[in-house]
């Protein structure tokens, strides 16, 4: 509320705005009028009492501030949306009857101290204490976009920190938290130091404080605002609307449960600010009637196809939206263009949200909220934690033992836990599954998903797969199934698309076609050409129209996305810098990675990802120094990379893997494929080689042959350019050592590609002497020619493999060469 009138027009009281400046009323006055003082300005009586109602109210929560002179200037008040939260010590009446007064108030002490710290923790400030309970703000003197999430958030941390404090008391504390959200008005600052009080007047701290008497102990209890701007960031209990002392209507409530696991930019940026949909009716109501047959169990998927930027994720996230209100559990899957080669990456990440992993975390901790996870998703057993552990890269632990298994049954185990996941989170709330980007599938993933598939009917899973039209999913063809490729919009839906961009305001005629001419139906073209053109100073706003002061020029308009988002970046050309080392790390990178490598000085590098983020090219989640960002669209990712110099970009990919092998070890471990990658691209192949070997026996080690064998002839590939000599030759067998045993298992050791590989073995052996993998490399050699009937071949191989087993004298491999040349002969 900025002044009297606004005040009085959210009375419906307008009228009186005139009159009431005339006689000098304004907010610092307002709840000083008596009713005499109303009557004197005229108010009719059936307003004068709704407004002294309303002063009524205003003082109700002014009412716990102190009215003297350290009343907060009304004039510098401001009107803003603010998140109010009430935390309250459970039992703290019997705790003080059963304490000394001193003990009592050194428990008081450290548990407002302990609130302070997380509170601060997430963005917030204490605004005063009250007895033993704490009121505080959050948006407040700073408004972030997320601060009813970090409101939230700090609320579940207050319930779970609290019962941890070392009091002396017989039982843990206990805390109850009340969150709600609402347009408030706030004035200055009083006092300093860890109290700082804001008058805050407006309903929501009052329905804050309710809802924190409503809240089980232990638990927190938000308002319907709050959960509206937190959308699917967490899963809440309804808490259905509750009679409140001070409200005529029941108030809805919600409990909050805990943090859903949701992440990357779609839940980030759109889940609450989701732009509209044009164009997609038949899809989406397609889709719902699906959800609606899963609600009821009947299990079903949809497969949507289209080329980039048609509109895949974009669907997703609108049923995702849509379906919102309905208790269901949701999951998203990522698979990224630069892990199609990670075996299960994108459950290891659906895990890793959903469990909330935190850069920072040990690795004992990491394991406990794993532990919790599985819990709450009805997973039971050691092994199966062991297992999940072992997914997630996390050290042995004494804990759960990972029993001895093969590799094999390793990965056979865990693809069978991280189904049953999926089934028994299926058992308690219809899920919602998700998994974007399917052409970019690892194997491995793609052997779960295809069982999941097949099993979908029995389960009450809506899985949504999202692919380019270039994906041939393995399975057969379901009647449960559904495949929906997404044709590009029609010219009225690409036109809504420009208007949404432009605010409403129209481009000449002229422009608007050539827009929708070139960009064809592909919305994401439509969007980035719009903006283009925006940006590019051909248009002039008046009266609320675009107009061209001059004739169109011929090439003014990029013809193609990749013209048009290259010339955005251009046309940003500091931040152009930016975007382009965020490229070279991936579709998404971390601050503090872009910070290590940039190069550039923080204040500069923060205010140039500002400018992208303002300009939409990426999205940010989370706040500087823990902020990743992700680009808008892989397209938008791919033209920043290519619009680099060759010779700046393997610069890049340098210092990145730097910047990894510093700081990051835990992905060093994890992916080095991820190193292995930036190492080639930047040209440090023999490095890069044996982080392809690693990433290769990493794979081995899952039983993911598939990605080892990619990795492998990555390696290979690599190696290929290193100059000609004996050290080239003995990383190479090192690969093709590593890679036959691969195809054995993936394809047969008579198949062509593990004999070409044996014997590209052999000749490498030839050309080393006689180092140690040669034995082997004659025995596959000989098998493979056996198996295949290659007799002159068999013969001549099994005679050098008798000679080499008798030389080092091998005696089971001299027992296996007689009987090979038993089989020949
Ligand atoms: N039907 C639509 N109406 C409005 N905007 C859309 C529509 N489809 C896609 N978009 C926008 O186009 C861009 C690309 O869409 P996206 O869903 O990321 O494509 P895909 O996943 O198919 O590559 C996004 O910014 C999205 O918001
Ligand atoms: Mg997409």
């Amino acid at each position: 509320m900025k002044d009297i009138a606004e005040w009085l027009a959210s009375l419906d009281l307008g009228e009186y705005a005139q009159r009431f400046a005339e006689n000098a009323i304004d907010l610092s006055v307002i709840r000083d009028l008596t009713e005499n003082d109303l009557e004197e300005l005229g108010v009719l009586l059936g307003h004068r009492r709704k407004m002294l109602r309303a002063i009524a109210e205003l003082q109700g929560e002014a009412a716990s501030k102190p009215q003297t002179s350290a009343e907060p200037g009304r004039d510098r008040a401001e009107r803003r949306q603010l998140t109010v939260m009430f935390c309250d010590l459970v039992g703290s009446t019997e705790l003080s009857a059963r304490l000394d007064p001193e003990d009592m108030g050194q428990l008081v002490a450290l548990f407002h101290h302990r609130i302070a710290e997380v509170i601060d923790g997430y963005q917030g400030i204490v605004a005063r204490y009250m007895g033993d309970g704490v009121l505080a703000y959050f948006g407040y003197p700073q408004a972030h976009e997320d601060d009813a999430e970090q409101a939230v958030r700090a609320g579940l941390a207050l319930v779970e920190a609290v019962p941890n404090l070392q009091t002396g008391a017989e039982a843990p504390l206990q805390v109850r938290v009340g969150i709600a959200t609402g347009v408030v008005l706030v004035g200055d600052l009083i006092g300093e130091g860890g109290s700082q009080e804001q008058a805050v007047v407006g309903e929501t701290p009052n329905l804050a404080a309710r809802l924190q008497v409503l809240a089980q102990p232990g638990t927190v209890v938000i308002s319907a605002s709050t959960r509206r701007l937190t959308g699917g960031q967490f899963e809440y209990r309804d808490r259905g609307p509750a009679a409140l002392k001070g409200w005529a209507e029941p108030v809805p409530a919600w409990q909050v449960l805990r943090t859903s696991g949701v992440a990357s930019r779609f839940e980030a940026q759109h889940e609450s600010k989701l732009t509209p949909l044009f164009g997609r009716d038949e899809e989406i109501e397609l889709l719902l009637r699906r959800w609606r047959g899963v609600s009821q169990g009947e299990g079903r998927v949809v497969v949507l196809t289209g080329e980039p930027g048609i509109g895949k994720s974009h669907i997703t996230l609108a049923l995702q939206e849509r379906l919102l209100a309905e208790p269901h559990i949701s999951l998203h899957y990522f698979c990224s263009a630069h892990h199609t080669n990670s075996a299960l990456l994108p459950f290891v990440g659906q895990l890793e949200r959903a469990a909330q992993f935190e850069r920072g975390d040990t690795p004992a901790e990491k394991l406990a909220k794993l532990e919790m996870l599985l819990v709450q998703s009805a997973v039971e057993g050691d092994q199966a934690v062991a297992l999940l552990a072992n997914l997630l890269s996390l050290p042995p632990s004494d804990r759960y033992r990972l029993p001895e298994l093969s590799p094999q049954s390793r990965k056979e185990k865990t693809l069978a836990v991280l189904l049953s996941r999926l089934e028994g989170l299926a058992a308690m709330q219809p899920v919602l599954m998700i998994f974007e980007d399917v052409h970019w599938i690892d194997p491995t993933s793609l052997e779960l998903l295809t069982v999941m598939v097949d099993q979908v009917p029995q389960l009450r899973v809506l899985l949504l797969i999202n692919a380019r039209p270039e994906f041939a999913p393995p399975w057969p063809h379901y009647a449960h199934v559904t495949t929906v490729a997404l044709t590009r919009l029609s010219r009225p839906d690409g036109a809504a698309i420009i208007k949404r961009i432009t605010g409403g305001k129209t481009l000449p005629e002229e422009v608007m076609n050539q827009i929708l001419a070139r960009t064809d139906g592909v919305p994401l073209f439509v969007e980035e050409l719009t903006k283009t053109v925006l940006e590019s100073g051909l248009l002039q706003e008046r009266d609320g129209h675009y107009v061209l002061e001059h004739p169109l020029p011929s090439l003014a308009i990029p013809t193609t996305l990749h013209d048009s988002l290259i010339a955005r970046l251009d046309r940003f050309a500091p931040i152009r810098e930016v975007a382009q080392i965020g490229a070279v790390v991936g579709r998404s990178f971390s601050y503090e990675l872009l910070n290590a490598v940039a190069g550039i000085p923080r204040e500069k590098l923060e205010e140039a990802l500002g400018q992208l983020v303002l300009s939409e090219l990426i999205f940010r989640r989370g706040e500087i120094p823990h902020a990743v960002y992700t680009f808008k669209h892989v397209l938008v990712r791919d033209a920043a990379y290519s619009s680099l110099l060759k010779a700046r970009r393997a610069n890049l990919h340098a210092a990145i893997a730097g910047a990894f092998e510093q700081r990051f070890p835990e992905i060093v471990e994890a992916q080095p494929e991820t190193l292995a990658h930036h190492l080639t691209e930047a040209g440090l192949i023999e490095k890069a080689v044996s982080y392809w070997l690693k990433a290769s026996k990493n794979a081995v080690q899952r039983f993911a042959n598939l990605e080892a064998i990619a990795h492998l002839q990555r390696g290979i590939e690599t190696a290929g350019r290193l100059p000609d000599n004996l050290g080239r030759d003995r990383l190479e067998l090192d690969l093709q050592f590593t890679l036959g045993p691969c195809l054995i298992a993936t394809q047969g050791p008579a198949s062509s590609t593990a004999i070409a590989t044996f014997a590209r073995g052999r000749e490498l052996c030839a050309r080393l002497g006689d180092p140690p993998e040669y034995l082997q490399v004659m025995f596959w050699l000989a098998t493979g020619s056996v198996i295949r009937g290659e007799l002159p071949q068999a013969r001549e191989v099994t005679a050098i493999l008798l000679g080499l087993a008798e030389a080092r004298n091998d005696r089971p491999m001299l027992i296996n060469a007689i009987r090979g040349l038993g089989m020949i002969l």
